[in-house]
């Protein structure tokens, strides 16, 4: 297979290893980064003159492989996406298709229209861990599930990374928060669950990362700032011990300590937390009803120290226990009384071999199925992430107003032709 790859950035240059790994060609790059698009040129073999500035120079010209690996910022992804289905490529596409509901559907729309394969890269659903939950639900493990409480910990240094002083701090510019972050979470309840979700209240703000909440004395940027000795959020104290890792792999392609610390002296990674322009929330609380009566509680939140999902399950005959990063399931029968003992199964899945969980390597893999014809369709089709993103917008939306929001109604208001 040949693929173009739109944005050599942290994701897309994952994916498109990942491919290369496997011997598929990279065929044409479009990076704005001269320095990006000069390593995935000479990673890939790219020729100089399928090595293009821009996404859009690359899709002008007439198409130069099977599918487009579509990994630039989120608002980019919609100007990007129709086009290249349109020149004929299949699409490996990362989420959130679109954070506007218009745009998601109207992907979806014109992948139907030019029956062109869109797999989004929730890449969660190809995970180890998730895949054991999903096949313990689906064999009746705990019975028919009637309530599910989840929590996306986001851990409180990657709080302040991605969405503090990171790529994801603001929604105009980026997505809001549920979107960003959870458009995989909701994507999850509706693949544990089966169903499609009904309706959604939301309650979250910005509280901390704030001026408000400054130290007294603080500078706008660490490097000027006499508390970094004690501050933990100190840019010094969050990248120079993983220098060539991630997050300090974001910062810079120079990852030497004078590299780091040049970006730390001038670039977005280097303000004080409490000081930047962000407006993403830093906590959030959904509630959802699914279509199928299911009832689910998820909680968003900068305040973890782990960076792990935990999950409890709840059926008619007993209750399932997942922490991500321990990476345990367990699994418990009822007893019919406190002092009998109740019947338990701890599960540890295989340990993953690429980023996400296993995921990152996973979606990969599926769309190589898909475009060789291994397989009819991926697991994350989109018309399976539609569902997660109406979710996550309707979500923002009571958020927003205080409404509880009907995910059906809202997708109709926001485009669907016909009220299903
Ligand atoms: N699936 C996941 O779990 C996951 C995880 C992290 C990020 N993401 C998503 O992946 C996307 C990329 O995130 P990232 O962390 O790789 O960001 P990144 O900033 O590392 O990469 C984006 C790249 O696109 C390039 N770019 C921007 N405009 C372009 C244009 N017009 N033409 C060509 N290149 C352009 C940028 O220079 C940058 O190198 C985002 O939408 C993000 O939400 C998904």
């Amino acid at each position: 297979m040949k693929f173009v790859l739109l944005g050599a950035g942290q994701r897309g240059m994952i994916y498109a290893r990942y491919a290369h790994q496997k011997g598929h060609a990279i065929a044409a790059v479009a990076e704005v980064d001269p320095v990006k698009r000069e390593i995935a040129g000479k990673e890939f073999g790219i020729p100089e003159a399928s090595c293009f500035g821009d996404a859009a120079e690359l899709l002008a010209q007439p198409k130069m492989g099977d599918a487009a690996i579509i990994a630039t910022m989120d608002r980019d992804h919609f100007g990007q996406a129709m086009p290249a289905m349109e020149k004929g490529y299949h699409l490996l596409l990362e989420k959130p298709i679109s954070p506007v509901p218009e745009e998601v559907l109207a992907i979806e729309e014109k992948a139907r229209e030019t029956g062109r394969q869109v797999v989004v890269c929730h890449v969660l659903r190809y995970s180890p861990f998730f895949r054991e939950i999903k096949r313990q639900l689906d064999s009746g493990a705990i019975g028919r599930i009637l309530t599910v409480q989840h929590n996306e910990n986001i851990g409180n240094f990657h709080m302040a990374h991605s969405f503090v002083r990171g790529n994801w701090r603001r929604s105009d510019t980026a997505s809001p928060l549920i979107m960003q972050k959870s458009c995989h979470d909701m994507d999850l309840l509706v693949w544990l669950i089966g169903s499609e979700c009904r309706q959604v209240a939301s309650f979250g703000s910005l509280t901390y990362f704030k001026p408000e909440n400054a130290p007294e004395g603080a500078a706008l940027r660490c490097a000027d700032c006499k508390l970094k000795e004690d501050c933990r959020f100190s840019a010094y104290k969050a990248y120079l011990p993983v220098m060539g890792a991630w997050p300090a792999a974001v910062l810079t392609e120079d990852q030497t300590e004078e590299g780091l610390r040049e970006a730390i002296r001038t670039g977005p990674y280097g303000r004080c937390v409490y000081r930047c322009d962000n407006t993403v929330c830093d906590h959030q609380v959904t509630v959802l009803e699914f279509e199928n009566g299911v009832t689910a509680t998820f909680n968003l939140s900068g305040f973890t120290n782990r960076i792990a999902r935990t999950l409890k399950i709840m059926g008619e005959d007993g209750e399932l226990r997942a922490n991500e990063y321990t990476n345990e399931i367990e699994i418990t029968r009822f007893a019919p009384n406190g002092a009998d003992q109740s019947e338990s199964l701890l599960i540890h899945p295989a340990l993953p071999t690429s980023g996400h969980g296993g995921g990152d390597g996973g979606i990969v893999e599926d769309f190589l199925s898909l475009l060789e014809g291994r397989q009819a369709e991926a697991a994350s089709d989109i018309r399976y992430s539609v569902e997660s993103h109406m979710m996550a917008c309707s979500a923002e939306e009571a958020r927003l107003t205080g409404a509880v929001v009907n995910i059906r109604d809202f997708r109709f208001r926001h485009g669907k032709k016909e009220r299903v």
